[in-house]
């Protein structure tokens, strides 16, 4: 399976907020945004490996500034790093006063997600060819982000770890 370079997961979406998608406040609800960012991830993810992908994890979203009824929502979701059958997804995401002409950052996450085959069973994704240095630096870090979330979502046990206990390790 030939690997596959960032660049060619790379995928963005635009979104207007409109009065269903908000709270009482007016801004944009963060259930309705965090839909989204799924669906992003999700499409990010089917470019990278060409098959049907399902959510297997969603780390730690926090919400930096609210995104107002009216203005515009800019997705960007690329496969930062690829496993086995998983991989995960970075997304990025900012709001924009098209009146104002100011944009400015909401939130950004991580997704994991698993390719599946025709029987619904996890397969194999292609590697994946970090280029720029952004693209480096989250792939470097994707073996720690992956450990602590298969030790949150029980499947690793802490002693197994090497990634993480390096951080601590002296040589
Ligand atoms: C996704 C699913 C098919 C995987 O099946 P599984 O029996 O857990 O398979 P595995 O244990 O082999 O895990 C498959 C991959 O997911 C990864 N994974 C499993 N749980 C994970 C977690 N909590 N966080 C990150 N990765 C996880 C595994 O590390 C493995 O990746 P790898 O092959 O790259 O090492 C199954 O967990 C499932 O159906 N989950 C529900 C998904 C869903 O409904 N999503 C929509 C949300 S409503």
């Amino acid at each position: 399976m030939e690997a596959k370079k960032v660049s060619e997961s790379f995928i963005t979406m635009n979104e207007l907020v409109l009065p269903n998608d908000t709270n009482t406040f007016g801004n944009l609800m963060g259930g309705r945004l965090m839909y989204w960012m799924d669906i992003a991830a999700s499409i990010a993810s089917a470019k990278h490996c060409n098959s049907p992908c399902m959510t297997v994890s969603v780390d730690n979203l926090s919400f930096k500034n609210p995104i107002k009824i009216g203005n515009v929502v800019h997705i960007e979701a690329k496969v930062s790093r690829a496993f086995n059958t998983s991989m995960e997804i970075f997304i990025k995401v900012w709001g924009e006063d098209m009146i104002d002409q100011h944009k400015y950052e909401s939130n950004e996450a991580y997704f994991t997600f698993v390719a599946l085959d025709q029987t619904g069973k996890p397969r194999t994704v292609p590697q994946i060819i970090p280029e720029t240095k952004n693209e480096i630096l989250l792939f470097e870090g994707a073996l720690r982000r992956r450990q602590v979330r298969l030790i949150l979502g029980g499947k690793m046990k802490p002693d197994d770890a090497n990634e993480l206990k390096a951080l601590f390790t002296k040589e």
